[in-house]
């Protein structure tokens, strides 16, 4: 049970991106130093957010360049971090080649970022953001579950570079990581399983999975109806926050599962539609199985996918995140109005 020194910095990997800049934004307002690694330093416009939160915080920025797939590419970043907060990783669902541009950057990724811990002294705790997808990998598997309901003691074991490529680059990488963890004393693990993440980003990147789904929402592409699908939720300053209790509590231990509650796409458009300035097309009806099934192959669902989640609800035990951690979850509808709202004032509707 470590306790964690607060005085060193702490290493957060893929500081630009959705999840980790909120995660970065909170080490600074509590005054931590942030060693913060991006693929390419030169790309400004993806790190000026996180520029400009350091100018007006107390904490310390200090950008790195490293890549997943380029061994020993962390080893200038974590020198002297006690805490290490690995969230790199690409987050893509439709992808033609899913074992370069998956598989290879979560795992081997995973393997860099956490033997390069195992090789930097004074490393005392890696928190590693995994996903549900590491817990489950079809919503039908919830009616084997124990007591139907996905807990932290299930693994995904449906998923392969074929089918739910994403879901298997997040179980391959977190079994790498206890693998690993498991090979030393010096440090120990602790995991972050979020649901899917939503609420307002700090930039205005749109090519993650969560902008990706919030525009679809938004810009009237469920117009003709919402595919009967369900997703846990939770929203983005839950996780971050949950990052830095994971990393900062010696207590903490295990596997987290991140989710405030699941609901279909259509009760996500009902609950927009239903916010003040619901004013954008947001789904009002469910399609017709049938014409996902007519029509999904073209748009990436897989006849597989759709047998296997079409019309199968989703419940998690989020017991552990609140009792452990002391994590409190706001309202779905508030983070979706307010994700809405920050895409709508950002001009990316
Ligand atoms: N969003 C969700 O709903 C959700 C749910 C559960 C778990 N997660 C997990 O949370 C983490 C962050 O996801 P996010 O939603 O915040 O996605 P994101 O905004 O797309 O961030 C992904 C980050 O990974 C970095 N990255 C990708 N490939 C890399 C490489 N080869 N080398 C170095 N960095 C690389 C990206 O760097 P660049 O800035 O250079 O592109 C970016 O900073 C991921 O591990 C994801 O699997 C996300």
């Amino acid at each position: 049970m470590p306790v964690i020194d607060k005085e060193r910095p702490v290493l957060v990997t893929g500081a630009s991106g959705y999840i980790a800049s909120w995660i970065v934004r909170f080490l600074l307002e509590e005054g931590h130093t942030v060693h913060a690694t991006v693929r390419d330093q030169s790309k400004t416009e993806k790190v000026a957010h996180l520029t400009e939160i350091a100018s007006r915080e107390s904490g310390q920025l200090r950008l790195f360049e490293a890549d997943l797939l380029k061994t020993g590419s962390f080893s200038e970043a974590m020198e002297g971090c006690a805490l290490v907060i690995h969230t790199a990783s690409p987050f893509q669902l439709n992808t033609k080649d899913p074992q370069r541009s998956l598989i290879d950057p979560a795992l081997k990724g995973t393997r860099n970022v956490l033997e390069t811990a195992k090789q930097t002294p004074g490393v005392q705790r890696v928190v590693l953001t995994s996903s549900v997808a590491a817990i489950y990998g079809d919503a039908i598997e919830l009616e084997s579950a124990p007591g139907q309901i996905f807990t932290e003691e299930q693994w995904n074991e449906s998923s392969s570079l074929q089918h739910q490529p994403y879901s298997y680059s997040k179980t391959v990488a977190e079994r790498e990581a206890w693998k690993i963890a498991g090979t030393q004393p010096e440090w120990d693990l602790v995991v972050i399983n979020p649901s899917f993440v939503m609420g307002p980003s700090l930039s205005q990147r749109v090519d993650g999975a969560s902008a990706q789904f919030m525009q679809s929402m938004g810009n009237g592409q469920f117009k003709a109806g919402a595919p009967d699908l369900y997703f846990g939720v939770v929203d983005v300053r839950e996780v971050a926050r949950a990052h830095l209790l994971a990393g900062f509590l010696p207590e903490a231990e295990g596997r987290h599962i991140l989710v405030a509650s699941a609901h279909s796409v259509l009760e996500m458009g009902t609950m927009l539609r239903e916010a003040p300035g619901g004013q954008y097309p947001f789904p009002k009806k469910k399609l017709p199985n049938f014409l996902l099934y007519l029509f999904g192959p073209f748009q990436g669902f897989s006849w597989k996918y759709l047998r296997r989640n079409l019309g199968y609800p989703l419940r998690f035990n989020n017991r552990k995140s609140r009792a452990k951690l002391g994590l409190k979850y706001r309202p779905v509808a508030e983070t979706l109005r307010e994700h809405i709202q920050q895409l709508d004032e950002d001009g990316l509707l």
